[in-house]
């Protein structure tokens, strides 16, 4: 009984070290951006602060397939997709903005000329 308990903790204790240098290498190897411009095409850039959003909001509220490392939202919410690039963000942002009734929900409250 002990030997297992002994054997059990040494792969617990792996198992717990494996778990840290994963999360911590691909912390490493992905930077997180200070802030976000989108071009927007003729309607105009919108900028926003990514740490801004982090210091309140989760990674998966936007990041929600929370696949690692991170893609572009782009890279899956292509023109052919159910919800192209900007049925995405619009829906991701504007509906967030709405329900905290915090944050920009006009057109031209995001997007600059
Ligand atoms: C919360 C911020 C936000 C608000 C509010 C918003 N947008 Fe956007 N919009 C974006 C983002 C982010 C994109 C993605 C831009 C990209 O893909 O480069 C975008 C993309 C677009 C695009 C596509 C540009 C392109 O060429 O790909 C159009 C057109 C657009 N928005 C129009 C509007 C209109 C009209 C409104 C008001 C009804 C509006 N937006 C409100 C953030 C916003
Ligand atoms: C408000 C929505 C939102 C939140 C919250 C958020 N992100 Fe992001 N993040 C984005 C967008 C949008 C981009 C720009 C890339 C793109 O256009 O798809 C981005 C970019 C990134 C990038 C760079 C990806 C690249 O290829 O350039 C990393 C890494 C990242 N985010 C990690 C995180 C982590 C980790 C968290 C949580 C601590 C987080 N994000 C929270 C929306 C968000
Ligand atoms: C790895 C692929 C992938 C990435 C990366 C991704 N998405 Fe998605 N997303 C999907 C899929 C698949 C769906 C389901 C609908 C569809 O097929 O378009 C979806 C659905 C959504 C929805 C609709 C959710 C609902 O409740 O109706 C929103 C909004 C959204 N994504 C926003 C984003 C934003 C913003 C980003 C980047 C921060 C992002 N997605 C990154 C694959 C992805
Ligand atoms: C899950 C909730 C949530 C999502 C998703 C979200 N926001 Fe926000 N946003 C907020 C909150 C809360 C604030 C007000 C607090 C603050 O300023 O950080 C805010 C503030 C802002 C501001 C003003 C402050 C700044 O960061 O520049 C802009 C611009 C903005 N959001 C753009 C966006 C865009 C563009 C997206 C989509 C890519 C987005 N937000 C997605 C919650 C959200």
């Amino acid at each position: 009984m002990k030997k297992y308990i002994v054997v059990a903790s040494v792969f617990m204790g792996l198992a717990l070290v494996f778990f840290y240098i994963g999360n911590h290498i691909s912390a490493q190897e992905q930077t997180r951006p200070e802030s976000v411009t989108h071009e927007g095409g003729s309607f105009g850039k919108v900028t926003w602060s990514h740490s801004g959003h982090t210091a309140s909001v989760g990674c998966k509220e936007c990041h929600h397939m929370a696949e690692s490392p991170v893609q572009k939202c782009n890279s899956c919410h292509t023109a052919d997709a159910t919800l192209d690039a900007k049925a995405a963000y619009h829906k991701n942002c504007i509906d967030c903005h709405k329900a905290k009734e915090q944050g920009p929900t006009g057109c031209m409250d995001c997007h600059k000329k």
